[in-house]
């Protein structure tokens, strides 16, 4: 097939490649039907999907059966009768089949914040048996805040000298020269940085971290469908990912939980409610955690949320990963290749690894101005998003974005910069959100 790279000379000032060409590459896109699951306003491009995906066409359907029939109608019998007890294992298979998990290792409930306190504090358990001097939390510098501010909570409650230790991007790239001490129990990884899009070698990295003597926890956020993931592969310990990005849960929806099937039963979670009990419904006064994956559930899920949450992952049982992440990677070439032909007359710099294998599905770039940019370019109906410190993010979810989309974004940011059209008090305004 015809990359978008081809006849784009990096560097070139004006690209061969022209919008004809974009609606060519679109036409024979094997993913092309998928866009039909999905529901986008008219005249919308939407390249947010890092943060939330796009509406599945058959969630608002799923939603009016739940909660007509198997709660209108059937009420508290559905959670037998509709299987409302079971959804977060059963989705937790879905997941699994996405990431590489195996059979049983994974569920389907809380948030990824949640669910990331629940493993750390495991692994921190194993290590205390297995490796006592080790009292290390390592971390990226420039993980997804949550994630360092949870481990900051779980030391805190581990009191014994625990500590968070934070590293670069490029320490944790290079297999950590220096970071990985044997005072390190626990490395927890965000597998594509959310802000800059670069992707992390998992099978290296959990290889390293492993030859350190430390377990390897894996923050699927910005991969889990957005390209191919093997956690047992990898070797990989413990995982957790959010179903609103990549996996088009629908906001909010309850994140995925991941352990390894050797690491499972060893110890149970800290959050150990009823719903992670052997038998809940015995209602013993005293907590025992069930045999598997189960064991780190909690409380009562968000049964809506989490129907809804199973329309966006059933489109994955129709999708080849690896047809996913290599239109993913043509999207971002293409993305990056007219970014450096079209817009090289302006303060702008592609942030995100050119090399494949270091990229995820977003594409990253900065501008000085690049709040009332993006809020400019939204304005079009182009929807991307903004990050401290002035980082436009596009994410590129090859289920529902096209090549003619990339190609008009970047025409779209080249007329905004050009014409200074982001340079207006009202985009300037920022919302609690951005
Ligand atoms: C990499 C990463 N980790 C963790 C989180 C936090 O997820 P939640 O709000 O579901 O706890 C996010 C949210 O966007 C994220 O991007």
């Amino acid at each position: 097939m015809t990359t978008p790279s081809d006849g784009l000379g990096a560097g070139s000032p004006a690209p061969v490649l022209d919008r004809a060409a974009c609606v060519r590459l679109d036409d024979a896109d094997p993913l092309r039907s998928l866009r039909d699951e999905f529901l986008l306003p008219p005249g919308t491009i939407y390249l947010d999907g890092n943060s939330l995906g796009a509406r599945p066409t058959g969630a608002a359907e799923r939603a009016q059966e739940v909660i007509a029939e198997e709660w209108g109608t059937g009420l508290i019998r559905s959670w037998n009768d509709a299987g409302w007890f079971d959804l977060p294992a059963k989705l937790g298979e879905k997941v699994a089949g996405i990431v590489g998990g195996g059979a049983g290792t994974t569920v389907v409930t809380d948030t990824t914040s949640i669910n990331l306190f629940k493993v750390a504090s495991a692994a921190c358990r194993i290590q205390a048996a297995d490796a006592p001097e080790r009292s290390v939390i390592l971390t990226q510098r420039e993980n997804f805040p949550s994630d360092i501010y949870m481990l900051e909570g779980l030391v805190e409650q581990l009191g014994d000298g625990y500590e968070v230790r934070l590293v670069d991007d490029a320490e944790v790239a290079a297999g950590f020269p220096n970071a990985l001490t044997d005072e390190v129990a626990v490395v927890v990884l965000t597998h594509v940085n959310y802000r800059t899009g670069r992707l992390f070698d998992m099978a290296e990295t959990t290889a390293a971290i492993h030859a350190g003597g430390a377990l390897a926890i894996w923050d699927l956020c910005h991969s889990a469908g957005a390209l191919e993931v093997d956690l047992a592969g990898a070797g990989a310990d413990m995982a957790v990912g959010c179903t609103y990005k990549f996996l088009n849960g629908g906001p909010g929806s309850p994140a995925f939980v991941w352990v390894s099937e050797a690491l499972q039963t060893r110890f149970s979670q800290p959050l150990s409610g009823w719903w992670g009990h052997r038998q809940p419904f015995e209602m013993e006064p005293s907590y025992t955690p069930a045999d598997g994956i189960r064991r780190y559930l909690t409380g009562t899920q968000g049964i809506l949320s989490m129907s809804v949450a199973e329309v966006g992952l059933d489109v994955f049982g129709r999708v080849d990963m690896a047809d996913v992440r290599a239109k993913s990677l043509a999207l971002s070439d293409l993305f990056i290749e007219l970014v450096d032909a079209r817009l090289s007359h302006h303060p702008v710099e592609v942030v995100t690894p050119r090399e494949h294998a270091a990229r995820g599905s977003q594409v990253s770039i900065t501008h000085p101005e690049g709040f009332a940019v993006m809020s400019a370019l939204i304005t079009r109906g182009i929807i991307g998003d903004y990050r401290e410190p002035e980082v436009l993010r596009f994410g590129l979810t090859p289920l529902y974005v096209g090549y003619a989309d990339v190609w008009d974004t970047v025409e779209a940011l080249r007329e905004i910069l050009d014409d200074r059209l982001w340079d207006v008090p009202q985009h300037k305004v920022r919302g609690a959100v951005t």
